[in-house]
C-alpha cells in the first residue's frame, strides 16, 4: 500500500474514548483495590482493564491503519476505468484509495457527513484529502442519503461501501440503502459493502432483489473494532 497523505480521523470516535476510558477507570479500580489489600477485586479489576485496554488498541489499528491495508487489497482487482460509488465515504479512506486506481475513471462519494460517525467528517475534508492523495481530478464527494441516491439508474460500475450502512438505525433503511446501491449499479457491476453488523440482512436483501451472485466472508484481525466480536464481513455481489 502506498503512503497515505490525506488525513482521515477516527470512525465513531466516542466508541474509541470509551473503550480507553474504560481501561484507564478499570485499571485505577485495581490499583486502589491493591492498596486496600482486596487481591480477588484488584486481579478482576487488572483482567478487565487490560482487556478493554487491548480492545482499544486492536479499534485504534482498524481505524487507523487496518481498513485501509484490506481494501487496498479488494481495489486492486480495479481495472482503471470503472465509475466507482463509494456509500458513506466520509473522509475518503476508501474513495481515495480507489482513485488511485482510476486514472481514467471516476471516484464518487455520498455521505451526510456526520461527525458522530467519524471525526472531522465534512466534504471540504474529502475535497482536501482527494488534493493531498493528487487524485482530485477524479474524486467527486456529493451530499446525500444513500437510502435515496441522487443518480440514474445503472450508472455505476462497482459500488463500495465501508463501515457505514450499519449506521442507518432501522433495518428497513437499511434494507433500503442496499436496494438504492443495486439500482445505481449496472448489470454485471460489482458490489463490496463491509459492515461489522447487520451483514447477513444485507445479504439477503441482495437475493431478494434477484442477485445470485452474492457472498460473504470474514474479513480478519486487520477489520476488528475491538475485537474478533466486533468483527467485519464483506458482502461481495456481482449483478445479473
Ligand atoms: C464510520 S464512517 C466510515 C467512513 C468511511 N467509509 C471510512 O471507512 O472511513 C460512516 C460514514 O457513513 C456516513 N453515513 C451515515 N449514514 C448515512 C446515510 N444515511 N447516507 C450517507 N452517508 C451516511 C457517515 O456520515 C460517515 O461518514
Amino acid at each position: 500500500m502506498r503512503k497515505r497523505h490525506g488525513s482521515y480521523g477516527f470512525d465513531a470516535p466516542w466508541a474509541l474514548t470509551g473503550l480507553f476510558f474504560g481501561a484507564v477507570i478499570l485499571l485505577a479500580l485495581a490499583a486502589f483495590s491493591y492498596g486496600l489489600d482486596i487481591l480477588a477485586a484488584g486481579v478482576a479489576f487488572t483482567l478487565g482493564g487490560l482487556y478493554t485496554l487491548a480492545s482499544a488498541a486492536s479499534y485504534l489499528y482498524t481505524t487507523r491503519r487496518g481498513k485501509f491495508v484490506v481494501w487496498a487489497a479488494e481495489l486492486r482487482r480495479l481495472e482503471g476505468d470503472e465509475r466507482l460509488l463509494d456509500l458513506g465515504c466520509g473522509r475518503g479512506a476508501t474513495l481515495m484509495l480507489a482513485a488511485g486506481r482510476l486514472a481514467g475513471g471516476r471516484a464518487t462519494g455520498v455521505d451526510l457527513w456526520s461527525t458522530k460517525d467519524q471525526s472531522g467528517n465534512k466534504e471540504a475534508a474529502t475535497r482536501a484529502n482527494a488534493v493531498a492523495e493528487g487524485v482530485s481530478d477524479r474524486v467527486e464527494p456529493v451530499t446525500g442519503d444513500m437510502r435515496e441516491l441522487p443518480f440514474g439508474d445503472g450508472a455505476f460500475d462497482v459500488i463500495v461501501s465501508s463501515l457505514a450502512v450499519h449506521n442507518i438505525p432501522d433495518a428497513e433503511g437499511r434494507a433500503r440503502a442496499v436496494g438504492e446501491a443495486h439500482r445505481v449499479l449496472r448489470p454485471g457491476g460489482l458490489l463490496l459493502v463491509a459492515d461489522f453488523q447487520h451483514a447477513p440482512a444485507y445479504e439477503a436483501t441482495l437475493r431478494e432483489l434477484g442477485v445470485t451472485d452474492v457472498r460473504r466472508r470474514d474479513l480478519g484481525w486487520r477489520f476488528w473494532y475491538g475485537g474478533p466480536w466486533f468483527r467485519t464481513d464483506m458482502v461481495e455481489a456481482r449483478k445479473p
